[in-house]
């Protein structure tokens, strides 16, 4: 039974699917003991939806359902506004609307925040609420506290992680079951883990707003995405997986922020990328994230657990709510943020990698010298060849690996390389 001593906190959720239903859930099931802990009431007060019809998982009385964002971020009762229903156009005005007024919100809506991330925060400050977004990156992996708090004694040389459940998932049963893309994808979207926009996961855009907000806790720089290298999982071949099998890695879509430690600029990237079997982040499977994060004070440190679907998410979102509350009551912001900091970054062609290349090519004699010569000529240093057969035996897979060369001349190299090596289909090329 609430007591009424207690301060109350009302909460309001905008969206009840995936992750609203989630949250609503345990909210409910652990209020008593988190009121306990925490000392305070948190009240679901209300929820906004687009359909009231739709079939959930939860009840809701008809008084706390409504179709209006707004009634929820207006609502002069409510506190904490929990952004739960994605996009960047009626989330963004929604958010925005209540922090002028000066409420706190929770969202794990990270395409919001990598677009609109500096208006957003500018709006707290000026209306004197907050935000706060655990669930936006890794899903039930508490990372931003960690960037944010556990290591704010440290300066950042790499964060690399796979952030994108959905991606992992599907790599993960592509190389288990030898199974292609098209026949997994389905599976992903059942579970709850797929966005409504599937090509924000599947191109890698995704990964890319939450590496924007990893880079900006770590850095203090906002890395608008046209600024990072950004490719997804669709052209991963079967093929691909097998061969980086046979050389020790698995492909893995990772994000990776660096800070070049001569110059000081940083770069953020997300690619399909050959990861050795002997690093931990190789054997992060299924829906599960990791992140690796190597500061100058702790040294390296990983992290692990479920990057999507209802519960994890909820974990996350229920923390953020958790310590929205105890902000409210002791009248104070126990988080804090990175200040702005002008950082240049590296540009695409500086960013310095060793590459692995697949090319369907003529299995006739001269090709592999005239592809040897087209990687000489754009001064790239091959490490090693392979060769075999294709199905159709008249075509071979010619598999490189080369020495540390610029994204820019791998490029270069792979517009070309269609010439010389009569190559059936695009070049698979991943760092
Ligand atoms: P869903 O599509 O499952 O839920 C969206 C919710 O928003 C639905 O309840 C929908 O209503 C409601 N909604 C949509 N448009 C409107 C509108 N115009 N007015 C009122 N309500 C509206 O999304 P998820 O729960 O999966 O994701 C929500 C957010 O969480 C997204 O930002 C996503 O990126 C993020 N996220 C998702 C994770 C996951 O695993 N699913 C993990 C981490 C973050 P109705 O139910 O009636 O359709
Ligand atoms: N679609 C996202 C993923 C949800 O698969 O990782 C979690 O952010």
């Amino acid at each position: 039974m609430p007591n009424s001593n207690k301060t109350k906190i009302h909460i309001g959720l905008i969206g009840l699917g995936v992750v609203g239903q989630g949250v609503w859930k345990h909210l409910q099931k652990h209020k008593t003991d988190l009121g306990r802990r925490l000392g305070v009431d948190l009240i679901l007060k209300k929820a906004a939806v687009k359909d009231p019809a739709r079939e959930r998982s939860v009840k809701l009385s008809d008084a706390q359902i409504t179709t209006d964002p707004m009634a929820v971020a207006k609502d002069p009762e409510i506190q904490i506004v929990c952004e739960l229903m994605g996009g960047t156009t009626v989330a963004k005005e929604a958010v925005l609307v209540a922090l002028q007024s000066g409420k706190t919100v929770v969202t794990a809506n990270k395409a919001l925040l990598c677009d609109h991330g500096p208006e957003l925060f500018a709006a707290a400050r000026a209306g004197g609420g907050q935000i706060f977004f655990e669930a936006s990156v890794a899903g039930g992996i508490p990372i931003i506290k960690v960037l944010r708090e556990g290591l704010v004694a440290n300066r950042f040389s790499t964060i690399c992680g796979i952030l994108n459940g959905t991606c992992n998932y599907i790599l993960t049963r592509m190389e288990r079951e030898g199974q292609g893309f098209e026949a997994i994808v389905g599976d992903a979207r059942k579970l709850g883990y797929v966005e409504a926009d599937e090509s924000l996961d599947l191109d890698g855009w995704d990964t890319a707003h939450k590496t924007a907000i990893l880079a900006w806790l770590a850095h203090g720089r906002w890395i608008a995405t046209k600024d990072m290298a950004v490719e997804g999982i669709r052209d991963v071949t079967l093929h691909d997986i097998e061969w980086a099998g046979k050389l020790g890695f698995k492909i893995k879509l990772l994000a990776v922020v660096q800070r070049d430690s001569a110059s000081g600029r940083i770069f953020a990237s997300v690619q399909p990328t050959l990861v050795p079997r002997s690093f931990v982040l190789a054997n992060v499977d299924e829906v599960f994230n990791g992140v690796s994060i190597t500061g100058d004070v702790v040294g390296t440190t990983v992290y692990i657990g479920r990057g999507a679907g209802q519960d994890a998410t909820a974990s996350s979102v229920i923390s953020d709510i958790v310590d929205a509350a105890l902000d409210l009551r002791n009248g104070g912001c126990q988080s804090p943020l990175p200040t702005d900091n002008p950082v240049d970054l590296l540009t695409l062609d500086e960013i310095r990698n060793c590459y692995y290349v697949r090319l369907e090519v003529k299995d006739k004699p001269g090709v592999l010298a005239e592809v040897a010569t087209l990687f000489a000529q754009k001064d790239i240093s091959i490490e090693s060849v392979l060769q075999t057969p294709a199905c159709d035996k008249r075509s071979a897979h010619l598999i490189l690996t080369t020495h540390i060369t610029t994204g820019k001349r791998m490029a270069d190299a792979l517009q070309e390389i269609a010439r010389p090596s009569g190559a059936r289909q695009n070049p698979s090329a991943y760092p």
